[in-house]
């Protein structure tokens, strides 16, 4: 990266008093030059805790609105407003509303990775790392888990005194992954781990020696005394675990684990949305109250 580049960044930074949040999942170059990085559930914490005005958030749509509904008064800047998660649209209005007249006691459970409106017709958000936590912690019986089928399925699993309605929505990057993949990964090397995220299908999780988040993956990895591991997530993680470390081998299950809207993101796009502060985040107030209220109890519940 040319090191005038960063230096205009952190000049602007200082300039709008700017934080930079990333996720595991954006390019290298952009994780190296952000203030904070992380899974989806340390990112939405985060941004209610720093000091600065304004948050660049390298990442998709729906975590930049989720700081801007947890942080109404500061600036929330998109460097590229195109970079959209598919699954956060995949679950139907009409759809929750009617599952909600069939049960009395049902709580419409909504992974973050999901609209404002969706999240505004639901109880509580949940992220991969906290769900599971969540979705036993709350009283009632039926539950509808929104957008992602997969995520869904695996926390039905943990939670077995819960009854689970499913909704179809997926990740395109995840679901991509097969058990055939993963049984040749695992036949070129026997001795690796497997480390999926829950977005995985069931018989591919069904294979995996630790399922976990972004920062689980990570943090497991870097505490295993285990040397090989095949990474079932999109490959933006390498960055981390190889940083992490040096000393262990990071495998792929053979095909391009690669999310086209995390990889929109680039530096120049950072300093862009720095430099002209257009790319702001929008949320109506009406919609930033409903939408806030799932949020706030997620961060609640999963203390
Ligand atoms: P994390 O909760 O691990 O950050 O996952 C976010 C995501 O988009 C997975 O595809
Ligand atoms: Fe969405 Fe999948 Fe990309 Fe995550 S990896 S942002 S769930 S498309």
């Amino acid at each position: 990266m040319m090191p005038q580049m960063i230096d205009e960044i952190n000049a602007l930074k200082k300039e709008k008093n700017a934080v930079i949040l990333a996720h595991y999942y954006v390019n290298d170059d952009v994780q190296a030059i952000a203030d904070y990085i992380g899974d989806s559930f340390y990112l939405s914490k985060i941004a209610t805790q720093v000091k600065e005005d304004t948050i660049v958030f390298c990442g998709v749509s729906f975590m930049g609105e989720s700081a801007k509904i947890l942080n109404p008064t500061k600036t929330v800047l998109m460097p590229d407003e195109s970079a959209d998660c598919p699954m956060a649209h995949m679950a139907d209005i009409d759809k929750i509303e009617a599952i909600r007249k069939q049960y009395d006691d049902l709580a419409v459970v909504c992974y973050i990775n999901s609209t404002s409106e969706l999240k505004a017709h639901s109880d509580v958000c949940v992220t991969s790392s906290n769900a599971v936590k969540i979705v036993n912690a709350l009283p009632n019986k039926n539950i509808y888990f929104i957008p992602d089928e997969h995520l869904g399925q695996f926390v039905a699993k943990q939670c077995p005194d819960k009854h689970f309605i499913f909704n179809d929505g997926f990740c395109h990057v995840h679901t991509s992954i097969s058990v055939d993949n993963l049984q040749k990964a695992k036949a070129a090397k026997p001795d690796a781990l497997i480390l999926a995220h829950p977005e995985c299908k069931l018989d591919v999780l069904a294979m995996a020696d630790y399922i976990g988040s972004t920062s689980g993956i990570i943090d497991f990895a870097t505490q295993s005394d285990a040397k090989e591991f095949i990474i079932c997530t999109e490959m933006g993680v390498l960055y981390k675990l190889k940083q992490q470390n040096p000393d262990k081998r990071f495998y792929s299950v053979g095909i391009r684990q690669y999310c086209p809207n995390m990889k929109r993101i680039t530096v120049e796009k950072v300093k862009n949305a720095l430099l002209h502060n257009e790319t702001q985040v929008h949320v109506t107030e009406e919609r930033r109250k409903e939408a806030l209220l799932p949020l706030t109890k997620m961060l609640e519940l999963a203390k």
